[in-house]
């Protein structure tokens, strides 16, 4: 679940010998997450445990992202990302993160496992700016489809 927080411009930011590690079930959702994650993150393991991992989604990261990401777990590919995550109070922490899927001993994903670090600076600098403008355009899409859906149902003429 989504939660209703309020970005803030307070960065949070990971020391070099950080790890960030989460498991999830096939859905996504947190089966596991150690001692920094719940640092980071700032919910309780209570709060995380059971919780779709969206509960961490900053709403600077653009929708693609995530897709690409799940697109290649769920094909038992790992995938690498840049990643601008939301804390708890509304604070935020880019991290450098792998995810792999899991699996039981016949090749089945049973889940999928993250394991995060300490970001370039340099590739968070190229990621905020990549991100930003593909946000940009996922957002000019979305009004697209809005308007056109507006003038299809309205029974308006769309050029
Ligand atoms: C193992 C694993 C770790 C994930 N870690 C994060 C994360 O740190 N931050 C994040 O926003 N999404 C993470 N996701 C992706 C979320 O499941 C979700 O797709 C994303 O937050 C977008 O949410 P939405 O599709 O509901 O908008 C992770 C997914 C998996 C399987």
């Amino acid at each position: 679940m989504k939660r209703d927080i309020t970005p803030t411009s307070v960065e949070k930011v990971m020391r070099e010998d950080d790890f960030i590690v989460s498991m999830t079930d096939k859905t996504g959702r947190i089966t596991y997450g150690n001692r920094i994650f719940i640092e980071f993150s700032g919910y309780s393991e209570d709060e995380l445990i059971g919780t779709q991992h969206n509960i961490i989604r900053h709403p600077d990261m653009p929708r693609a992202v995530f897709n690409l990401l799940w697109s290649k777990i769920s094909n038992r590919e790992e995938c690498f990302a840049y990643v601008k995550n939301m804390a708890k109070d509304g604070s935020f922490y880019w991290v450098f993160t792998n995810v792999t899927p899991t699996f039981d001993p016949s090749g089945n994903i049973t889940g999928y496992f993250s394991v995060r670090r300490k970001p370039k600076a340099s590739g968070v600098k190229t990621a905020s700016e990549v991100y930003r403008l593909m946000l940009e355009a996922e957002k000019k899409s979305r009004a697209g489809e809005c308007h056109r859906s507006f003038h299809q149902n309205s029974g308006q003429h769309f050029e």
